[in-house]
């Protein structure tokens, strides 16, 4: 087939970059949560595929008619559920360039450009970071891929398991391994241990203090039991900025615990971490100098489109220890002097997803990516202040961040099922709305409603609009 790409681009490229125009200046008349059933959006789509060419016009229609009411805007300024992920004009910018190269960077000479430029966006981002020039970085998918990355190394820096070469069968008498992280941790700590081999018995969850923060006396407790029990503390994860509360660890005592008992550790910090860009907020990555490795995700509180992960660790070698194998057909002459991101990591081929860190940081600046990151936790602070004034609602952990965790406390309702219900119902019914998306977790029994401020697009009177949404729906149901 004749290719008609630069004709077709030229013809319609229009059509679609004034749709993405035209959904974002429409945005703020989305319902945030669609209102979907399951199978609504399947059962409007054909079976079979189409034998004949379709005209983008007819692509375009059915993205409005079938796709659209299917789709939760997590680019609206009242999404303010999970960890955002909200995507900017030079972030969508550099995707559409991106896709155009459709370059594999897997190795130097796959592209060169991919890699150089992945090693100079990445220490841009290690200085406004503050991190030392013992960090090399390296760019993911995903959180839970970095880690599972950091796992494996971790498991590698063992020098007397060979567990890459031998694998767990081939070990004899060998002390099980151990990790441990807090009962706060994400869920991809316990994932990453199970690719690594680890298994879920393997990860020992930590205790938490009131405020959700792993007790390091608590972990040093659990690794002297663990080693007079005949298991082998390989690895500690910390998080800053947990899933549920963006609660902090004492990643500073985590680490000297670390030091003395010779084990790795990984530091979590898939949404957090980006916000100590701020000065006033470096105190984040306090303890950090002493990690072997940290992630965190441009695409969760940097604007760029999901996805973008980035490890940082001390270990390069390690790294590259762990997953390097180069069969004929790949290597280079280059092989000496060049880095081959291939060799670190589990995946070969590798998306241009340094021009999203790049395109982001030199559209805004530092100081504009600082501004809009600080104008959050200002806007967090806020709407944290009026719930700890309202009579009728209760902060249920401290807001480091901007991620407000709390509950309603309606007079009348006196058990803790009822309480329970009734604020499930009241996000529910805040959800329901289209007004915002909120998520929810549970502290301690509770059932905790949160309210997560970190989209580029929202601003003081959309944190106010949520604010009476809620007030809103609490009198309504509880009237
Ligand atoms: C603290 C933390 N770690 C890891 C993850 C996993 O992130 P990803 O979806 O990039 O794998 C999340 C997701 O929200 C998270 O909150």
């Amino acid at each position: 087939m004749k290719d008609k790409t630069s004709k077709n681009i030229k013809e319609s490229g229009k059509l679609f970059i004034n749709w993405v125009e035209k959904y974002f200046s429409e945005m703020d008349n989305y319902p945030v949560l669609p209102n979907a059933k399951p199978g609504d959006v399947k059962k409007q789509l054909p079976i079979n595929p189409p034998k004949k060419s379709e005209e983008y016009e007819e692509i375009i229609s059915d993205l409005e008619k079938i796709i659209m009411p299917g789709v939760t805007h997590w680019n609206h300024p009242k999404f303010m559920a999970y960890f955002n992920s909200s995507s900017s004009d030079p972030g969508i910018f550099a995707e559409l360039v991106s896709a155009a190269f459709n370059t594999n960077g897997m190795l130097w000479k796959s592209n060169p450009a991919s890699a150089e430029l992945e090693e100079v966006a990445l220490d841009w981002f290690r200085q406004m970071l503050g991190l030392s020039e013992n960090f090399w970085g390296i760019i993911y998918d995903l959180a839970s891929t970095s880690t599972m990355q950091a796992i494996v190394a971790a498991r590698e820096s063992l020098s007397d398991y060979s567990i890459r070469d031998k694998g767990f069968g081939g070990l004899q008498n060998k002390p099980r391994l151990r990790l441990y992280t807090s009962e706060q941790a994400h869920s991809s700590i316990e994932k990453g241990a199970i690719v690594a081999g680890i298994g879920l018995e393997g990860v020992r969850k930590i205790k938490v203090d009131e405020n959700f923060k792993m007790i390091p006396s608590e972990l040093q407790k659990a690794i002297t039991e663990d080693k007079a029990n005949g298991w082998k503390p390989f690895c500690v994860v910390a998080t800053v900025g947990t899933t549920s509360t963006t609660s902090i660890d004492p990643v500073t005592e985590i680490a000297a615990i670390c030091k003395s008992e010779n084990i790795w550790l990984h530091v979590d910090a898939a949404h957090a971490g980006v916000a100590a860009i701020v000065p006033e907020m470096r105190y984040l990555l306090d303890g950090i100098e002493d990690a072997d490795s940290f992630v965190l995700n441009p695409h969760k509180w940097m604007f760029m489109p999901i996805d973008i992960s980035v490890l940082f660790t001390k270990h390069k070698g390690i790294l590259k220890q762990a997953f390097s194998i180069i069969p004929d057909y790949l290597k280079t002459d280059e092989d000496d002097e060049v880095t081959n991101y291939m060799d670190y990591g589990i995946q070969l081929g590798r998306r241009f997803r340094s021009l999203k860190l790049w395109f982001v940081i030199r559209h805004y600046g530092t100081e504009g990516l600082i501004e809009i990151i600080r104008e959050h936790l200002k806007l967090g602070q806020q709407f944290s202040k009026w719930i700890n004034e309202s009579s009728d609602f209760e902060l249920l952990a401290p807001t480091p961040l901007s991620t407000i965790c709390f509950r309603a406390i309606p007079e009348n309702i006196k058990t803790e099922k009822e309480v329970n219900e009734f604020n499930k119902n009241l996000m529910d019914a805040i959800n329901n709305s289209g007004k915002a998306f909120l998520s929810h977790t549970v502290l301690n029994g509770k059932f905790t409603i949160r309210v997560v401020i970190s989209g580029i697009r929202t601003e003081e009177k959309h944190v106010k609009e949520v604010y009476e949404v809620l007030i809103d729906e609490f009198k309504k149901l509880t009237k």
